[in-house]
């Protein structure tokens, strides 16, 4: 059992959890993630690890709360337990020396952007970040990647906030002018798969993270696989960051879209029965 240190909402159905687990806080690096099992009968999922903290024993993530186990973890109070919180996982981003990188955040792939965007800038690089969001109430974490990057550039598809329009728009715009050494892109396998074709014609390194549906994390059941290169990969083990370039997008977004009618029926149950059924 891990204890929940606490469990805020940070915008409207987005959370930050702060869970005691000091081997995965001792271990954990930019670009790693977790697998939590709420409860007995839930079912994993794997969220980025956004920051840790070995002194404290901690790990933060960020989650939406959107399926059944989102919620459930949307419901645990400080000073609660979940059951299972299995990592690191996945191999840490290369952190090194490029130059000037780009990191492109979507949603609540913002969060995930910013261990790594942190870990860049130490390694000395200088950071352009790009952060969207659907309007200014979903941007999060605005002033913790403000402080790691050079230049913050922010977009809101309402325009409620800097630039109306995807973020990729800044993205495309940017790339007009100048070319970075490296993107680094992580939000909406949509998003992703854009960033990718945009920067593809510059022959500007891409790296994606990518967060397909997964079940142990380990390498074993296979629901994390995705095509890269024309060679079947395993997000958990492989990943979770690939080349954006080498990625087929198009089988990834049809498997991830493969279970949303389940996803819907579990919620509706859970719903009916105020969250009380943990057998959903
Ligand atoms: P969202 O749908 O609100 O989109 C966020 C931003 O992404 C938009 O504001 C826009 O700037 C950009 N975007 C969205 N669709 C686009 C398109 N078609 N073309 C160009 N840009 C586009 O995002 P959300 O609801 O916060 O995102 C949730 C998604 O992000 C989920 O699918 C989740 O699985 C994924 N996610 C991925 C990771 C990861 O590690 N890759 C981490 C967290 C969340
Ligand atoms: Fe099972 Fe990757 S999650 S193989």
């Amino acid at each position: 059992m891990f204890k929940v240190i606490s469990n805020r909402i940070i915008a409207p159905g987005i959370r930050r959890i702060e869970i005691l687990a000091p081997r995965i806080a001792k271990k954990a690096k930019a670009g790693q993630f977790v697998v939590i099992r709420v409860d007995e009968k839930g079912e994993r999922i794997p969220l980025t690890l956004v920051d840790w903290d070995s002194e404290r024993g901690s790990i933060t993530l960020v989650f939406q709360e959107v399926g059944v186990t989102t919620r459930k973890l949307g419901r645990v109070r400080e000073g609660g337990y979940v059951l299972d919180v299995t990592g690191p996982l996945g191999n840490p981003t290369e952190i090194k020396r490029y130059g000037v990188i780009v990191g492109v955040g979507g949603g609540v792939g913002n969060a995930c952007l910013l261990p790594v965007m942190r870990e860049f800038k130490r390694a000395g690089n200088y950071i352009v970040s790009m952060i969207g969001a659907r309007t200014c109430e979903l941007l999060i974490l605005e002033d913790e990647l403000r402080e790691v990057s050079d230049e913050l550039y922010i977009a809101t598809d309402d325009g409620s906030r800097g630039y109306k329009g995807f973020v990729t728009d800044l993205l495309k715009k940017y790339l007009e002018e100048k070319v970075p050494d490296l993107v680094y892109a992580v939000g909406p396998t949509i998003m992703m798969k854009v960033v990718s074709s945009i920067t593809r014609p510059y022959g500007v390194r891409t790296i994606v993270s990518l967060n397909p549906i997964m079940v142990d994390g380990t390498g074993m059941c296979g629901a994390c696989r995705v095509i890269v290169n024309g060679k079947l990969r395993f997000a958990c083990i492989d990943g979770p960051e690939f080349d954006g370039h080498k990625v087929d997008f198009d089988s990834l977004i049809n498997r991830i879209r493969m279970y949303k009618r389940e996803e819907e029926l579990a919620l509706s149950f859970l719903e009916k029965r105020g969250g009380e059924d943990h057998g959903v």
